[in-house]
């Protein structure tokens, strides 16, 4: 038998070494040392680290690219970012947006990020960010894994067609149901429409994705709501809290008590770092709180957390480049995770655990796997987290879509000319 691809001598996501990688017609036919067969490409990963590709649980791809459209965000707080996008809202196009939005795939796909799950605003009436993202959905399907999310970004309930539209949005092909509680009118009105938006998604048989709690109010507390609409309608597993930065801020003793909430409807969390930490905060002096929901307390009770990119150059970060190890880093940063099993961990915040909560079918590096996967230049995931490690080969259906070349440095010391790999400091024991 011909493979199409094989790759040798990798260091795998879990730890393994000196392992081969046989893939044919689209898919993993083996993970084992010694794989000898005849195959139309052959990669020497060369004891580089090879994963399943990066997974982006949470994007804004109507927004992508458009900073400095019609202004910059002067205050840099997220509600201005909302007043900002509505300002840029009524001049966009079908064309426009599907052209941004390609644009970043690219980005995404050099990246060597494969599967992204977006938000796209449906308090347009003429539902132009869901017409042009439907038309990306089509053109990226055979590489990009693009889910999307009925994002009513205005309010449920404060804008007024946004429940008509959500459902046109949804009947259009619109994947999951989203929503913004805390941005409703009242705390009431946040708690009823998560409510709505939840037996919508039952009725419907859809996941749920919602932005709740994006608020430095210790008082915001949807999150208990979506976890209680999760178990009162059977929703286990198809639920994702994104943000959840007022956990951040809440009473240590009402905590304890959500978190096992959280975890018993299965509820994934889904933090985004890089925002975040811009974000939060802007009205406190000094201290300044981080404004992160609390990654490992939610992890200690086995609750599935992962990390978005959440926005790259838009009206709320004007930052980013579609890099799920720069998220990662930050993610671990914020929240003080510096153990070698913490790091672990975030690297998974940004490939198996976004995997899982957009229910990716396929997914990981094993026989009858899809023969999707990133080469590192890095030994491992630690690795790659700390040198932003560049993405040799990206490969897709077990063909490479994207390399990069190595990145290394020549020096011209007149006593000692050399090359610099980064990634050739290795730690003295782990
Ligand atoms: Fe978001």
């Amino acid at each position: 038998m011909t493979l199409d691809l094989l790759v040798k001598n990798a260091n795998l996501h879990d730890g393994r070494t000196g392992i081969d990688i046989a893939c044919k017609d689209g898919r993993i036919e083996a993970v084992e040392a010694g794989i000898n067969a005849e195959a139309g490409e052959t990669i020497d990963a060369a004891g580089k680290l090879v994963s399943p590709p990066f997974v982006d649980s949470h994007f804004h791809m109507d927004a992508t690219l458009s900073l400095g459209l019609p202004r910059m965000n002067r205050s840099g707080t997220l509600l201005e970012g909302i007043a900002l996008w509505g300002e840029l809202k009524e001049f966009l196009t079908v064309e426009a947006v599907a052209e941004r939005a390609l644009k970043y795939c690219d980005l995404a796909v050099s990246q060597g990020l494969l599967a992204i799950r977006t938000h796209v605003d449906v308090c347009d009436d003429r539902l132009t960010g869901v017409k042009g993202l439907l038309e990306v959905r089509e053109k990226v399907r055979d590489y990009i894994d693009l889910q999307l999310v009925a994002f009513p970004q205005d309010g449920l309930y404060r804008s007024a067609n946004a429940e008509k539209n959500l459902i046109t949005a949804l009947d259009m092909g619109v994947d999951i149901v989203g929503g913004i509680p805390h941005f409703e009118r009242t705390m009431d009105d946040g708690a009823r429409s998560v409510a709505r938006l939840c037996e919508i998604a039952a009725e419907r048989g859809l996941m749920v994705d919602m932005h709740c709690d994006e608020t430095d109010d210790p008082m915001s507390r949807h999150i208990e709501t979506l976890a209680y609409e999760t178990q009162r309608l059977g929703l286990h597993g198809r639920v994702a809290g994104s943000h959840l930065t007022s956990m951040h801020s809440m009473d240590n003793y009402y905590v304890s008590k959500l978190l096992p909430l959280i975890a018993e409807a299965e509820v994934h969390a889904i933090a985004n770092p890089l925002i975040n930490i811009t974000l939060q905060g802007r009205h406190d002096t000094y201290p300044k709180r981080r404004g992160q929901t609390r990654v490992p307390e939610l992890r200690s009770y086995g609750v599935n957390v992962s990390f978005g990119h959440d926005c790259v150059m838009d009206p709320w970060y004007s930052m980013g480049s579609g890099d799920m190890l720069e998220v990662a880093s930050m993610g671990l940063h914020v929240a003080q995770m510096t153990s070698r099993d913490d790091i672990r961990y975030a690297y998974d915040c940004v490939t198996a655990h976004p995997a899982k909560a957009m229910g990716l079918e396929g997914y990981g590096l094993e026989k009858g796997c899809k023969a999707d996967f990133v080469v590192l230049q890095a030994r491992d995931k630690i690795e790659a987290i700390r040198l932003k490690a560049t993405r040799l080969k990206v490969v897709k259906g077990g063909k490479v879509i994207a390399a990069t070349p190595e990145r290394t440095a020549d020096l011209f010391l007149t006593d000692r000319p050399s090359t610099v790999d980064p990634s050739s400091y290795a730690p003295n024991e782990d």
